[in-house]
């Protein structure tokens, strides 16, 4: 949530701050600013809404700076406005800033000399760094000494009129990278914005201060102890981060898939041998087999992952449990772990605030975490004790699509090793693996056979307010995926439940205002779900049907997807479900890739 940029060299600082903001405004764009600093003091300019207004108001104001920071921003306090908008002034200094200062208001009670002109808990920060910011106290001393006092999370960039040959940047709980190019330092939330500038960059860790110069980057911590860089390879290239000639991220990462779900399984599932190998886990066999309870944290999509996860995992291994939590929920719980517990730590981006509080809460209990990350280098993937990176490449489209299917598929793989190890059901296994390996290629033809249709679908039912997603067993998680992506980025009203629960409640609301999605597969409960079906029939349902069946069902339109896949099937399934969201929300003329609210990477609470 929120982007930051920065960068100190020789080149005009705007061309780099406004093309990093733009690669990061998938973080949050409520306002955009930037601020740059030259012989003729600081140029500020902010502005409400996206980067694109920025840009439009730098255009006529040209800088030569060549330093500078910038920033996107995803509004916690204050509403979005010019006035909230980021860089924050206090004094000769310009602070950009990710995450929330819990202890503002006490420290905004001490700050008397300072006159607030934001809602912002950041200008708190401004403020406090500019009151021990003076004729002894340079600036990166100023920000030490004002870290010292702040509860809360944040990164952040700071540059000065009286500095002005220095960017101080620093990490507590939200993410920042200095990238190291050859004659200019960057600063960036994510790695997105520095693809293209350089392939070296050190990760912050929390506590960690970076002064960067035009000399390079120095670091120490918050008690100012000099402490050594790790400079490390980034590995994304240009193409992943462009749209490729589709109409949106979206549907270039949905349509991507049999390519990216190949990288997660390249090199791990080989089908001849009948074995997956996953290299990260850094448990030994013997380790693996002692596992008797696995717990899965995950938020919004990746929670949903590792409920489809789970279903697999019991069907794979006999002797084990499994709880799947919201990481936000299991936060503030009084929960047990079972001795010889593993915690699956599911995570797309790797940032999630209430994901990564999780997953040091059960640390901190001397439990075995492992990983299932997308983006490399993030914080949780380099928290947890192993794990797998499922490799489905940079995703841009703030509703995650790509990697359900790859996080999935490696929560799959992960039981198939476990189950291995655990001596049982080989052929169990070999069904999952074969599927496993047949899926790129089902979910390739399943967008190249049903894309225009569903796209037609779409349009009919692009109209209504309000849906209703049900589908039993491994199809519930599924149903509860197709809401949440619906309601993201169409705003139609979507709910997902278990078909066997429609009875239980929601069935009263079936009328003219609704339309149900019912997921049906061709299996040992396809009888059940077709009662469930009918029962909504009966009350004047208008039922869209998505069914790996050939058998007859009525329904007031049917997508039957032509699959070989028996287990896996309802991740093709998902694949319908995430076009036909997708196709809603361009028929509502929204703004698909940014709904609107919500940010991709939710470093805050
Ligand atoms: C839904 C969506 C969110 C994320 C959630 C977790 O389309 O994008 O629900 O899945 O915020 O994010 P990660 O996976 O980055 O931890």
């Amino acid at each position: 949530m929120c982007g930051i940029v920065g960068c100190i060299g020789n080149e005009k600082a705007l061309n780099y701050l406004i093309g990093g903001l733009h690669r990061l405004e998938y973080r949050g764009y409520d306002s955009a600013g930037v601020v740059t600093i030259g012989k003729k003091g600081a140029t500020l300019i902010r502005a409400k809404g996206k980067v694109a207004e920025l840009e439009a108001l730098t255009d006529k104001k040209p800088s030569l700076d060549t330093i500078g920071i910038g920033h996107t921003r995803w509004a916690t306090h204050g509403e979005p406005s010019v006035i909230n908008a980021h860089p924050h002034q206090a004094g000769d200094i310009y602070l950009v800033h990710n995450g929330i200062i819990e202890n503002y208001k006490e420290l905004k009670a001490e700050l008397k000399n300072h006159k607030f002109v934001s809602q912002t808990d950041t200008e708190v920060l401004a403020a406090l760094i500019n009151s021990f910011y003076d004729a002894k106290t340079g600036l990166v001393d100023a920000v030490t000494q004002a870290l010292q006092l702040v509860v809360g999370t944040y990164g952040i960039a700071v540059v000065s009129v009286r500095n002005p040959d220095e960017i101080v940047a620093a990490r507590s709980g939200s993410p920042l990278i200095i990238g190291v190019g050859d004659n200019e330092i960057y600063v960036a939330s994510d790695a997105a914005a520095l693809i293209g500038y350089t392939t070296q960059a050190i990760y912050l860790n929390d506590g960690e201060i970076a002064v960067c110069s035009r000399d390079g980057v120095q670091l120490r911590d918050l008690s100012a102890q000099p402490i050594s860089a790790k400079v490390e390879t980034i590995d994304a290239d240009m193409q992943a981060i462009q749209k490729q000639g589709y109409d949106h991220f979206l549907l270039k990462e949905i349509c991507e898939q049999p390519r990216t779900l190949s990288s997660t399984l390249s090199g791990r599932v080989n089908v001849k041998e009948n074995l997956v190998r996953l290299g990260g886990l850094n448990l030994s066999i013997e380790e693996l087999s002692e596992i008797e309870h696995v717990t899965i944290i995950g938020c919004g999509t990746a929670y949903y992952a590792g409920l489809l996860g789970s279903y697999y995992l019991e069907q794979l291994v006999d002797d084990l449990t499994i709880d799947v939590v919201a990481a936000s929920e299991l936060r503030y719980r009084s929960f047990h772990l079972p001795k010889n517990t593993v915690a699956l730590v599911i995570s797309q981006s790797g940032e999630t605030a209430d994901t990564l509080a999780c997953l040091r809460e059960i640390k901190r209990r001397g439990v075995k975490t492992l990983g299932i990350i997308n983006a490399v280098g993030s914080t949780i993937a380099r928290e947890v004790d192993g794990g797998v990176y499922v490799h489905a490449g940079p995703e841009i489209s703030v509703a995650s699509t790509k990697a359900f299917t790859s996080q999935v598929s490696a929560i799959t793989m992960f039981g198939i090793q476990l189950a291995q190890a655990k001596g049982m059901g080989k052929q169990d296994t070999t069904r999952f693996i074969k599927e496993l390996a047949q899926l790129p290629n089902e979910i390739e033809l399943v967008i190249k056979k049903q894309q225009s249709k569903i796209a037609k679908i779409a349009k009919k039912y692009a109209h209504y307010d309000h849906a209703l997603y049900f589908g039993r067993d491994t199809l519930y998680p599924v149903a509860l995926e197709g809401a949440l992506k619906l309601k993201e980025i169409s705003y139609i009203q979507a709910e997902g439940y278990a078909a066997g629960e429609l009875k239980h409640g929601p069935i009263a609301l079936v009328d003219d205002k609704f339309f149900e999605v019912a997921l049906i597969l061709d299996n040992w409960l396809f009888d059940k779900s077709l009662s469930t079906l009918c029962e909504v029939n009966a009350r004047g349902g208008h039922v869209l049907v998505i069914t790996n069946s050939k058998k007859a069902i009525e329904a007031e339109e049917i997508i039957r997807i032509d699959t070989s896949l028996d287990i896996l099937a309802p991740v093709v399934i998902n694949v319908v479900q995430q076009l036909f969201a997708y196709y809603v929300a361009v028929a509502r003329g929204n703004d698909v890739d940014q709904p609107r609210n919500l940010a991709k990477s939710v470093t805050v609470e």
